[in-house]
């Protein structure tokens, strides 16, 4: 996308099954989202990305998509879809579809026709092997899934054949070998594209492209790695969706690089805006495995942002989404200092070189929804797996169920908190498809937010608002100050403007060399602000004179 309309957006991700139900069916919707865009609008943001609403059997939640030219009936129809655009458009809010092409539903017709008859043209758009040993009892190779367990299944009805998934078992592989695999991913961006959406959001996009089926060396954790995590070939692939498609709609593009390099996500540049890397959102994860936490540490969130804001001319700025759990629940502190460290997380993606992008809720400081899950009360379709590999492995049930809490993602999944009436307001009263979390009681809604004018969400508005109306936060350098390691600190410079940022991420008073300094304060989280002492998730921008 031209980068002066890029510079400029601010997007929000609408997760659909937990934004606003309008027909009290339990599940959020499209007529929901579209009740809700003025909402968006008033708080600031230009553009929505919608994780993914087309027709699926909902084993991942949208993830697995049985069909890509028809939307799941749970959310509307195509015609509610065509009037969400519309309307965003009235308000000047553009769409950004999530495009989830490394694997569709083994119910998509593609799927199902190469299972019918292993000699259709559809069995090669998928992997479907082959196994290994005298009675083809092995799987075609070693390979694991993301979600742990091995990345093959066997295909019913053909014994001794198995077809790949690398991510749930229903979530079959595409190949992009074939050319004619290409050209439908190809047919489904321009159908998007034509209907008005602005771009799209591409799901583990560093995964598509497998070179080669070989045995993996065996590792901890996603074993076979090296076959198909970003290899070189994926890039000549998603130029040519860019020369093809893409260019000719100036289509906004962020590619998720899961499980890659730095180096390796860097390259996606060439094709993309930007990516989603994960460096600092492993601030508390092990860093080889991370569904094994580590103690939490400022410096760990900090130095992540640092690397990239100078390794790059631009990218996404996140601190949370749908798969992770809530940025307040892991690196603020939601019972001592709930406002303040809710708003110095706000600060730094709205301050620094870059897209900001919020996750539904994270306006209003919403909350990991506090359950134990267990592999058997979830709805997120990796924890059974995930429990069950490390239960294979001996490891004690108390330790698998840890490791099942870690990786789940219903946490920041429930229902999306709009006022203090019953279920939050998210519907009419009926059960919810995930339980809604009872903070909504405690303030943690829209609609107390909005009345009170220094609340997370009023704190989100003005950070907007400087994007808006300051070019510096923008486009200005970016010159890093060290100050303290619990401390986010630089400079914004344009021209002959200078700003001074300053984000306490601890709980600890830290004292700054700032003193006698002439500035006029652009915005703080605490009332009383001088800049020689930042106290605890203090955050200040500030002009200097
Ligand atoms: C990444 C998505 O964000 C996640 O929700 C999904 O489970 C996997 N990709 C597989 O599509």
């Amino acid at each position: 996308m031209n980068f002066e309309k890029l510079k400029n957006l601010i997007i929000y991700q609408i997760y659909p099954s937990s934004f606003k139900d309008s027909n009290n069916d339990g599940w959020g919707d499209l007529k929901g989202i579209i009740s809700k865009l003025d909402y968006l609008k008033d708080l600031g943001i230009n553009a929505i990305w919608l994780s993914p609403i087309y027709k699926s059997p909902m084993n991942d939640m949208g993830y697995d998509i049985s069909d890509y030219y028809e939307i799941n009936p749970k959310f509307g129809t195509m015609e509610d879809f065509d009037k969400l655009l519309e309307e965003a458009k009235k308000r000047n809010i553009g769409i950004i579809m999530d495009l989830v092409v490394n694997h569709t539903s083994t119910e998509h017709k593609w799927f199902k026709e190469a299972k019918k008859d292993l000699n259709s043209k559809y069995r090669d758009y998928y992997f479907i092997k082959e196994g290994k040993g005298k009675n083809k009892e092995l799987p075609p190779n070693n390979w694991d899934s993301c979600f742990a367990g091995s990345a093959w299944e066997k295909l019913d009805g053909h014994e001794g054949f198995y077809y790949m998934h690398l991510f749930e078992k229903t979530q079959a592989d595409l190949n992009f070998n074939n050319e004619e695999v290409v050209k439908e991913v190809e047919n489904i961006l321009e159908f998007y594209l034509k209907k008005g959406v602005i771009g799209f959001r591409c799901d583990v996009i560093s995964n598509i492209y497998k070179e080669s089926l070989n045995d993996g060396k065996k590792r901890l954790y996603l074993t076979g790695r090296e076959h198909y995590l970003s290899r070189p070939n994926v890039h000549n692939i998603l130029k040519r969706f860019k020369e093809n498609v893409l260019d000719k709609y100036d289509a906004f593009m962020v590619g998720e690089t899961s499980f890659v390099t730095r180096d390796e996500a860097k390259l996606y540049l060439d094709e993309f805006d930007m990516v989603f890397e994960f460096e600092h959102a492993s601030a508390d994860q092990n860093t080889l495995v991370p569904a094994i936490k580590r103690k939490y540490k400022p410096k760990n969130l900090i130095e992540p942002f640092k690397v990239w804001q100078k390794e790059v001319k631009w990218n996404s700025l996140y601190l949370e989404n749908h798969d992770q759990h809530r940025s307040l629940s892991r690196f603020g502190d939601s019972k001592k200092y709930n406002f303040l460290s809710a708003t110095a997380l706000a600060s730094i993606i709205f301050t620094l070189k870059g897209t900001p992008f919020i996750y539904q809720g994270q306006e209003i400081g919403m909350l990991d929804y506090p359950y134990k899950i267990g592999p058997s009360n979830t709805k997120d379709c990796c924890v059974p797996t995930v429990y069950e590999t490390v239960r294979k492995l001996h490891f004690p049930k108390k330790i698998a169920l840890d490791f099942a809490n870690n990786v789940c993602r219903d946490h920041a999944r429930s229902p999306m908190q709009w006022d203090d009436r019953e279920n939050s307001g998210f519907n009419e009263g009926n059960p919810t498809w995930l339980p809604v979390n009872e903070c909504y009681k405690n303030g943690v809604n829209v609609s107390e937010n909005l009345a009170n004018p220094c609340s997370i969400l009023n704190f989100y508005k003005k950070l907007i608002k400087i994007r808006k109306d300051f070019e510096a936060f923008k486009t200005g350098e970016v010159e890093f100050i060290n100050i303290n390691k619990n401390v986010l600190s630089f400079y914004r410079i344009l021209n002959d403007e200078k700003y001074l940022v300053m984000i306490n991420l601890c709980n600890k008073t830290i004292n700054t060399p700032f003193r006698n300094i002439k500035h006029d304060l652009v915005l703080s989280n605490y009332t009383d602000v001088s800049l020689n002492i930042l106290k605890p998730y203090m955050s200040i921008i500030t002009k200097l004179k």
